[in-house]
């Protein structure tokens, strides 16, 4: 139960010239998990709330279990939804706003009590349990809001935005502890939130937006090696892709600043269809200092002097100008480099992107 599908969706407010959602197509399969992810104002929270039947559906239709919804009220939809703007009952505390859910749906008391203690207990609410929301932080809040939703065990689960207000460690671990329960559960799962990070650990499959309309759906590795645009090419992983102008010339790849590389034959067949003036795209870590890489790729060593370092811990940025841009690339703890270093590396060729100048798609 809870096979949704969305046919052609699209969202048009009544005081908006412009859509907020267009032609949005999704099979979502039976406890699946997909995190909805894009920038601010792309449509993420409208899609979710016209699936949970709070946003009327102006265009297209909406099935869940086989069933046309776009009618049905949404207690009747087999929902539980965690809202971006979620408000508590100011007057009630933490436990009796997890349980009025299931009181309201006439659950049995001892069942109640059951489900209210083992929420209270994998969200670490206990302590918390007799206060009142206002007396409680922006995160503890948060996690009572996320208890009412997980309390009622709805076969759909949608979530917007449910980490935003915790801190770096505890978005951590209630990730952890979300992905744990939806295992646990088997609801299919909706899950919005602008953290490329998030959406990367935890979906079965991502779907990324912009300007209300679906860029990509895809498993998270697939969106991270294949992107279909620059948009996403960019949007998924950090630091962020660098993008190059290049003009291809058979093998001979030149950059902005009149950097050369050579091409392999493979790449430089794909790319003879298209006009020479492209965008390469290149990750931080397929950006390489180490000097076998260099040995296996010599004669296309280039070389910089870095500007700037972060320092992560694990792992650190370099930026550097290169090829008409500022690039960032990812190294190692042990590969130590300093501002004013001049260092050499390659791009790994078959890791390299290219993109069309004018439509952006990928080739
Ligand atoms: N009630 C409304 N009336 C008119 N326009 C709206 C309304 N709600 C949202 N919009 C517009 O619809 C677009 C999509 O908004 P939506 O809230 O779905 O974005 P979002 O992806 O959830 O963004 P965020 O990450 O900031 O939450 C935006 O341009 C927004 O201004
Ligand atoms: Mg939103």
């Amino acid at each position: 139960m809870g096979f949704i599908e969305l046919k052609h969706i699209g969202k048009k407010y009544a005081n908006s010239d412009k859509n907020a959602v267009t032609d949005f197509n999704l099979e979502i399969e039976e406890k699946e998990f997909i995190a909805f992810v894009g920038p601010s104002g792309c449509g993420k929270s409208t899609t979710l709330r016209m699936i949970a039947g709070f946003e009327e559906i102006t265009e297209g239709e909406l099935y869940i279990d086989g069933v046309k919804m776009n009618e049905v009220a949404p207690r009747d939809r087999g929902i539980s939804m965690v809202f971006q703007n979620y408000a508590l009952y100011p007057h009630m505390t933490v436990e009796k706003n997890i349980s009025y859910g299931l009181k309201n749906m006439k659950v049995p008391k001892d069942i109640i009590k059951k489900k209210v203690d083992w929420v209270i207990d994998i969200l670490g609410l206990e302590e918390y349990r007799y206060r009142k929301p206002k007396n409680l932080s922006g995160g503890q809040r948060q996690r009572v809001a996320l208890g009412r939703a997980i309390v009622k065990d709805q076969k759909v689960f949608l979530m917007d935005e449910p980490l935003s207000n915790l801190d770096a460690k505890l978005r951590v671990s209630m990730r952890n502890e979300i992905s744990k329960l939806h295992r646990s559960l088997g609801s299919t799962t909706i899950y919005v939130t602008h953290d490329q990070v998030e959406a990367m650990t935890m979906a079965d499959r991502i779907v990324i937006m912009k300007d209300g309309v679906v860029q990509q759906i895809g498993k998270p590795m697939d969106l991270y090696e294949h992107p279909q645009n620059k948009f996403v090419a960019g949007f998924i992983g950090s630091p962020q892709m660098n993008f190059y102008d290049v003009t291809v010339n058979g093998e001979e790849m030149t950059f902005a600043d009149g950097s050369k590389m050579t091409l392999p034959k493979a790449t430089a067949e794909k790319l003879a269809s298209h006009k020479g003036e492209l965008i390469l795209g290149i990750r931080g870590e397929d950006i390489k200092f180490d000097s076998q890489n260099i040995d296996v790729y010599k004669q296309n060593s280039q070389q910089a002097v870095i500007e700037n370092t972060e320092i992560m811990g694990n792992e650190n940025n370099l930026y550097f100008q290169f090829g008409g841009a500022q690039t960032v690339a990812r190294v190692s703890k042990y590969e130590v480099c300093q501002m004013g270093d001049r260092v050499e590396f390659v791009f790994m060729p078959h890791k390299m992107h290219f993109f069309d100048r004018e439509t952006e798609m990928s080739i």
